[in-house]
């Protein structure tokens, strides 16, 4: 079937592209509609023009899989500027989601009828390019500079209530009726000239308006290069003929399409997707029906955990061991529900509802009804043990069994029940309700039905989830202390906190290691004998400096939890260096680089090699959504790649590390990861 055919009703000529499953501006459906609108033209009794898709949704974009592969014509910004030189009116009828390229082509049409769930946006810039097909000229024009500043440069669509409001949709539709609805707008406007051509409406901006923006987003917008381009092909065009403002657009637009930062952003997108598929599991393998979810422990993971399903409409039992935590835990969940419902991003009835799910008790019993019980308490093998050994006895036939742990050996705790195929490792990022990834690790003898039944889930939660194998750490963590380890020897060689932090923050990271630790709390994990001092850290420890929460770690804290550098830690270390003999040097930004994130993509290539990862793109996906490593850059692996791996194994081994075979052979055949 072709991807876009034409139907006449009445005077109305309608144009509807199916091409699945996001209808998508691939060049079939470009010629197709220029073809259409060609029709429109050549046959004088056509009054009006309606553009309609097949399928979920409108036109959700260019269609990505054609980028850098060249260009067959007709390209994007003509077929747009051919529908709105049509001298008929052109209505498009949107649903689902019109974005990029699919928001343009409504945007080069006269008139937009959507039905009220609709999307409208330009996400191009999470791509890390800019609207190309005159997204950045119409949109100032038709609702303003300061509106196509803040979706252009941010990329979250806005519903068709909202584009109403903003002058870009003419008319909601009935949700059921869209067609009809577009075509009885058609026959309105069929006669009514000048027809509304966008391109020659003009704009207008109040003085200081870029800067003003620019300011107040440098914070989110830093070491991103597409948002700044945006500003500045909008402030340098807005008042311009169109045409010159077109071909601005386009040069920035190669310029970012070309960049590795695009590269990079485009290589999340597609890693993303493929991070939901396991290689040998089928996509439509029959899942586990999850109706009800169990989880244990309601401290700050198994409340976020909670949230999770709360707020998708998944009823949750959970249990606590006294009262006294069990309101504590059910108290902050509210709490951050109510918060949330503060900043107007939901309404007090979804918080009442989401809280309404859940059943708190301290009834080990009562997760015998759950179709998944998820573990969330302290890392500990033997209460781990103790627990799932308990669960095999009381849980229903069927029901998945899953741990929260981030480091332990799922096999291990899936050999203290008679069903290790129904075992599985969830790992939740903290804050749980808000992390976007999950590790879901998988045991040697996890079901292939159960594996997919959690990712499914995991979709539904709106979580990415990426599969581990069983290893310390998995992927994630196990990346973490290379550099963990790397970063506190760099600090007896003569680096200081702030100067490792600092090249991490400047990487793009979040923080660095000294500031994670001092946010995560310098305790974890320490043995709490404050006589036994055999580090820094143990000293620090000793001295009460457990991190932001006492107000000292690595950092001194004010009230406000503003770090300063610490005479009193570099006091520390000093003793350190001279105590343990540590030979000292000068220690360059490179060097850091070199000794804390190339040791990061060895151990990718060791997780890969190992098999514990089913692909690199995997580990970029950990990395991305799970520890805030910049997106521009792609992710460890993909980044790899771009610094080349060749020099990143001649580094390792100038500074002594042991090299994955699997990063020397690709470095040696000049192989990439991704
Ligand atoms: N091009 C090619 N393939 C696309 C695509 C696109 N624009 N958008 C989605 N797909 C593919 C996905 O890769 C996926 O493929 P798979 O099934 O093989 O993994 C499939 O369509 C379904 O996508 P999702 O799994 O993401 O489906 P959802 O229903 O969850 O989401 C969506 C639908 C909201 C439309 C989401 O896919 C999306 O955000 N797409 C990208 C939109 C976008 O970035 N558009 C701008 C493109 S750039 C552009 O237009 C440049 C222009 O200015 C010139």
């Amino acid at each position: 079937m072709s991807a876009v055919t034409t139907e006449r009703k009445g005077d109305i000529l309608v144009i509807t592209a199916n091409n699945p499953p996001v209808n998508a501006l691939g060049f079939d459906v470009r010629a197709g509609l220029e073809a259409g609108i060609k029709e429109a033209q050549g046959d004088s009794t056509v009054k009006a023009v309606v553009i309609r898709c097949d399928g979920r949704t409108f036109f959700a974009g260019a269609d990505i899989t054609e980028f850098g592969k060249p260009l067959q014509e007709p390209g994007l910004p003509t077929v747009v500027n051919m529908i709105e030189a049509c001298e008929k009116p052109v209505i498009a009828a949107v649903h689902g989601t019109a974005l990029g390229g699919g928001f343009e082509v409504a945007l080069g049409c006269h008139y937009r009828v959507a039905v009220p769930s609709a999307k409208l946006g330009l996400p191009e810039v999470k791509l890390g390019i800019l609207p190309g097909a005159g997204g950045t000229q119409r949109l100032p024009r038709l609702a303003g500079v300061e509106v196509a500043l803040e979706m252009a440069t941010k990329g979250s669509p806005i519903s068709a209530k909202q584009a109403k409001e903003y002058g870009i949709v003419d008319k909601l539709a009935d949700e059921d009726s869209l067609t009809d609805d577009a075509i009885a707008f058609a026959n309105d406007v069929a006669d009514k000239r000048p027809l509304p051509v966008t391109s020659q409406m003009t704009a207008n901006a109040e003085a200081g308006v870029f800067d003003a923006f620019r300011k107040a987003n440098a914070r989110k917008f830093r070491g991103f290069e597409a948002p700044e381009e945006i500003i500045q092909v909008i402030e340098s065009t807005y008042d311009k003929p169109f045409q010159e403002g077109a071909e601005r657009e386009r040069q920035s637009f190669m310029k970012l399409i070309m960049g590795t930062q695009s590269a990079a952003q485009r290589h999340i997108f597609f890693a993303e997707r493929k991070a939901s598929k396991i290689d040998d599991v089928p996509d439509d393998i029959q899942k586990r029906d999850i109706k009800r979810v169990g989880v244990i422990g309601a401290g700050t993971m198994g409340g976020g955990i909670s949230m999770n399903f709360l707020s998708a409409g998944i009823p949750v039992t959970i249990v606590e061991m006294s009262q006294e935590a069990l309101d504590r835990g059910t108290g902050v969940m509210r709490k951050n529900y109510e918060n949330t419902a503060k900043k107007g991003r939901i309404t007090s009835d979804q918080v009442e509802k989401a809280m309404g799910l859940l059943t708190p008790t301290l009834d080990f019993d009562a997760l015998g009804e759950c179709d998944l019980i998820i573990e969330a308490v302290y890392e500990n093998m033997d209460v781990k043990k103790e627990i799932f050994g308990r669960l095999d006895k009381l849980a229903k036939s069927g029901a998945i069994l899953a741990s929260n742990t981030s480091y332990l050996d799922i096999n291990e705790i899936a050999a203290s029940t008679s069903r290790p195929g129904d075992v599985v490792g969830m790992h939740f990022f903290s804050p749980a309700n808000v992390m976007k990834l999950l590790e879901v690790v998988r045991g040697d003898k996890t079901d292939k039905d159960v594996l997919a039944t959690v990712m499914a889930l995991a979709k539904k939660i709106r979580k990415v989830a990426v599969v581990a194998g069983v290893c310390h750490g998995f992927i994630g963590n196990r990346m973490l202390m290379p550099r963990q380890v790397e970063a506190n020897k760099l600090l007896m060689e003569g680096a200081t906190p702030s100067q490792i932090d600092k090249v991490h923050v400047e990487f793009g990271m979040p923080m660095g290691p000294f500031q994670m630790a001092d946010l995560a709390g310098v305790d974890i994990g320490w043995h709490r004998d404050p006589n036994r001092i055999e580090d820094v850290r143990d000293a620090l420890c000793a001295e009460e400096r457990w991190g932001q929460k006492k107000g000292a770690g690595f950092y001194d804290y004010d009230e406000k939890r503003n770090p300063s550098p610490s005479p009193r830690v570099m006091e520390i270390i000093d003793e350190w260096r001279a105590k343990t003999g540590t030979p000292q040097h000068e220690v360059s930004d490179q060097e850091i680089v070199e000794r804390t994130l190339y040791p990061m993509v060895n151990e990718g290539a060791l997780i890969l090699e190992e098999g514990k990862a089913q692909r690199a793109s995997d580990i970029d996906v950990v990395w991305i959504y799970g520890y805030g490593w910049p997106v521009y850059r792609g992710g460890p692996m993909f980044w790899a790649d771009t610094v080349g791996l060749k020099p990143i194994v001649d580094a390792l081994e100038k500074h002594g590390f042991t090299v994955s075979k699997l990063l020397k052979d690709k470095a040696e055949k000049g192989e990439k990861f991704n």
